[in-house]
This record gives structure tokens, C-alpha cells and sequence, in this order.
């Protein structure tokens, strides 16, 4: 009979272990096995990253500037005055970020074009240089047996486009190049994502000013950007379409502001089911319903957006999956004003991780894939981003990212929970595989798995990219 230590008891037992303290313990096998919170064999696995956030080479074979290269050189737009020009320097170590993804087993790995390696201008003559990059990118990936998900704009946009986002023939340039960048990935890539999160390259940057090219228009030209951000989703389904065959998959990943019901009981859950559809209108919502809805268009009045004949039908283009990245909850409570609902703001005391956004509610990736199930019953969905910033301290070569762990494995515990009742979710990518420049925070928050030392490019596995591997190999909650 096995003798125990007093710690392996409170190990075994925790809290409740007191009447064992000493002797043999032979009950102690009588604890109940952990649950068995497997995901389906079918379910795969994945880690994100994109162009901008990783790439570096930002002067190389030709690549065009971006609106991030504009803001981020601009004093005073970033912490520490941070920016992309050298970032991991994936353009050239694309090599061994794969092996990262060999070592964690992924089955797929979601990554982002950088326009303007392809379009230096953001139109006209195509680079060879940058289309061979990706073409050498994601050839590797496959040898490697490793799905490429590929987004075709995560917000680094060619700079010398005029007007930006403020103009309307960005989101044609924009149909332009993801349709030639299908045409010439097409055959060896069979799942796209159009844009990345509307919300955060049009609202960010144009109305609240804190993201390229930091702008605080009214709302009137704030609307109209976002019309032209999710037109550009819309056309560029229709010229990706236009080039790809029928099997490969086509969606986009969207950060949709998903409300969590304070209460789990009927009226709640309606509640932060309607909040959730309203107030995604010019996003999401305009994408599964192909119209901007009633209450939009009444809440904007004079301030709604400019719309011509076909961009609705453009932009409700049948979408083969939606991907959804997942970060902070956000609450509605039901109530009996007109809207049927109430946005709470977040108290002073709610958790958060290292962004100061960044509150943790695991229950957002139940619900948000819910809610999305519920509301338009998409053919499937992906979470296409979830992960968090974390303080990360290298002590003894090691990072032991506990918060981390806690935050995957909460929030996963939720996507367990929406998979075993039959919300088709199909996979889940974790953002990131690696430390990266985040945006407007530059390198001072760490959303990685592997720790990246950014003066010498060491890439070293946290324990989370420990934990996700014997996730990834047991297709179980561990
Ligand atoms: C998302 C972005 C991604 C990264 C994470 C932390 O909004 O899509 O690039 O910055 O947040």
C-alpha cells in the first residue's frame, strides 16, 4: 500500500484531504478520475499570428509601406515608440516558427498576407518577390503537414492607397488583390479568411483614433468607414469565389462584441442574444443578414452610412465558416426599456490580465459561439483567435506562465461546453504561437506561447505551450 507525503495528500485531495493527513491512504484512490472533457477526434487545433504583428522586413524584396508603418513611426503612437520594422523577424525565420508548430502538433496554423509585399502601391503590378514568399510559406507549412489558414488583410494597408479607409475604392483595391492572391495561393490553399476584426481597423483607427492612422472623425465619416471596411469583406468574397474552386473554404474572422447573460435563465439569455445582434449591426450582423437592421438605421438617422446598389448583396455573401476571436466578455441584462436589454460596464474589481482590456470571463467562448449558432446558424465556426497578455518573467531559461494556463484552460472548458451540446464548432487557433508587437502596446505585452527574446529572435516554449501540446495530443482538457 502506497504511503503519501503530507503534500502529495493535499495534492491528491486538496482542501478536503484533512481526516488523511497521516498513515495510509489507501482511499485516496477513491477520488473520482478527472473529468473526461474530451473534444472530438474531427476537432483540430491551431495557433495565429499575422503579417504586420511578426514579419518584419519591412524594407525587404520590394514590400510598399503600410498605415501601421506611417503610425508607428509617428512619435508618441505606440509605447516605447515601438514598431514593426523588425517585429520576429518571421519574413526570414519562417523556418523555425514552423518548427514551433511541429513541436506543439497543431494541425493548422493561421497566418496573414502583407498587401503591400504583394501590391507595393496597394494596386497595379503585383510583386513576384512578396507572392513567392507566401507561396514558400505555405509550401512549408504543408510539407510539415501543417493546414494553412490564410487572412487576407489584418490591418497593415499600403499606404500610398489615397484616402485610406475614408475612400470607397479601397474596398475595390482591396477585392482586387485578395482575388489575385486566391488565384495564385488557390491551389495549394483551401481555406481563407477575407479581413480580420472590422470593428478594430475601422472604429480604432478612425474613431477613436488609438490605431493606424489614428483618426477621430465624426460619426458620419466614422460610419462610412466602417461601411467601406465591411464592403471590402463583402467584395473580396465575391473575387476570392470568382478564382477558387467550390470546395475551398471561405469566411472571415470577426471579434464581435458577444454578450455574456448575467444569469443563465431565459430572459437574460435573450437579452444578451438580442444585445449581441444589435449592437454587431454594421459588422457580423450585416454579414449574416446581407441588410443593416431596423435598430441600426433608426440609431444613426442622419449618420447612417452612404449605401450603393449591390454592396449589401456583396456583403452578405454566403460565408462557409465564421471565425470568431475571442477575448473579454462583455454582460446585458435583461430589462423592459424598448431594446429589451441593459450593457453593463465592467466593475472596478472584474479580473483582468496584463492588457488592461483584456477582462477574463471564460464564459465568452461558450456563449459567443452560441449566440452566433443561435442567431444565424452558420455551416461552421472557428475560434479564430483566443489567448491572453501575461507578464511572462524568464527566471532560470523558463517562463512559468501559470495565469496563462488558467485563462486557456478556463476558457476552453466553455468551448467544451458549446462543442458537447452541438455548436459546430470546427477548431480553435491560439493567439499566438509567439510574443509579437502589439499594435499601439508595441512589444511590452506578451500574447505568446513561446517567449520571444526580440534582441537575439530566441523563441523559448512557456509552460502554456507545454500544456497546449498535451492538449493538442490527447484532444482532452488537461
Ligand atoms: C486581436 C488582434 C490580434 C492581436 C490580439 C491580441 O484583436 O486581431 O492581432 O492583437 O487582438
Amino acid at each position: 500500500m502506497t504511503r503519501f507525503t503530507r503534500r502529495d495528500v493535499g495534492i491528491l485531495l486538496g482542501a478536503t484531504a484533512t481526516t488523511a493527513l497521516s498513515g495510509n491512504i489507501a482511499h485516496a484512490r477513491r477520488v473520482p478520475p478527472l473529468p473526461d472533457r474530451r473534444f472530438p477526434k474531427s476537432f483540430k487545433w491551431g495557433c495565429a499570428t499575422a503579417a504586420y504583428q511578426i514579419e518584419g522586413a519591412a524594407d525587404a524584396d520590394g514590400r510598399g509601406k503600410t498605415n501601421w508603418d506611417v503610425f508607428s513611426h509617428t512619435p508618441g503612437k505606440t509605447a516605447n515608440g515601438d514598431t514593426g520594422d523588425v517585429a520576429n523577424d518571421s519574413y526570414h525565420l519562417y523556418k523555425e516558427d514552423a518548427k514551433l508548430l511541429t513541436n506543439l502538433g497543431v494541425d493548422m496554423y493561421r497566418m496573414s498576407l502583407a498587401w503591400s509585399r504583394i501590391f507595393p502601391e496597394g494596386r497595379g503590378t503585383p510583386n513576384p518577390k512578396g507572392v513567392d514568399y507566401y507561396k514558400r510559406v505555405t509550401d512549408h507549412l504543408l510539407e510539415l503537414g501543417i493546414t494553412p489558414y490564410v487572412t487576407m488583410f489584418h490591418w497593415d494597408l499600403p499606404a500610398a492607397l489615397p484616402g485610406g479607409w475614408q475612400n470607397r475604392d479601397t474596398a475595390a483595391a482591396f477585392a482586387d488583390y485578395a482575388g489575385y492572391m486566391a488565384g495564385q495561393l488557390g491551389d495549394r490553399v483551401r481555406h481563407f479568411m477575407t479581413t480580420n476584426e472590422i470593428r478594430c481597423y475601422t472604429d480604432l483607427g478612425h474613431k477613436i483614433g488609438i490605431h493606424a492612422p489614428g483618426l477621430k472623425l465624426s460619426d458620419k465619416d466614422a460610419n462610412q468607414v466602417r461601411h467601406h471596411g465591411t464592403l471590402a469583406h463583402g467584395l473580396a468574397m465575391q473575387a476570392m469565389r470568382a478564382k477558387l474552386p467550390s470546395t475551398t473554404q471561405i469566411g472571415l474572422a470577426e471579434n464581435p462584441t458577444l454578450y455574456v447573460p448575467v444569469i443563465e435563465t431565459p430572459e437574460h439569455i435573450e437579452a444578451a442574444r438580442k444585445a449581441t445582434r444589435d449592437v454587431n449591426a454594421p459588422f457580423l450582423t450585416a454579414v449574416m443578414e446581407g441588410k443593416y437592421i431596423d435598430s441600426y438605421l433608426e440609431s444613426e438617422g442622419a449618420n447612417a452610412p452612404t449605401v450603393m446598389a449591390g454592396d449589401m448583396k456583396a456583403i452578405g455573401s454566403p460565408v462557409d465558416f465564421v471565425g470568431l476571436n475571442i477575448y473579454n466578455p462583455f454582460y446585458a441584462r435583461a430589462d423592459d426599456s424598448k431594446a429589451g436589454y441593459k450593457i453593463l460596464q465592467q466593475p472596478g474589481s472584474a479580473p483582468r490580465m496584463a492588457s488592461p482590456w483584456l477582462y477574463v470571463g471564460p464564459e465568452a467562448l461558450y456563449w459567443g459561439p452560441r449566440h452566433v449558432n443561435d442567431l444565424w446558424k452558420p455551416k461552421a465556426i472557428f475560434i479564430s483567435e483566443n489567448g491572453c497578455s501575461a507578464e511572462d518573467n524568464l527566471a532560470d531559461g523558463r517562463i512559468d506562465d501559470t495565469d496563462r494556463v488558467m485563462f486557456l484552460r478556463n476558457y476552453l472548458g466553455q468551448l467544451h461546453r458549446a462543442v458537447e451540446e452541438g455548436v459546430p464548432v470546427a477548431g480553435y487557433f491560439l493567439w499566438s504561437l509567439m510574443d509579437n508587437f502589439e499594435w499601439a502596446d508595441g512589444y511590452g505585452k506578451r500574447f505568446g506561447i513561446h517567449y520571444v527574446d526580440f534582441k537575439t529572435q530566441q523563441r523559448t516554449p512557456k509552460l502554456s505551450a507545454m500544456w497546449y501540446k498535451e492538449l493538442i495530443a490527447r484532444d482532452q482538457l488537461v
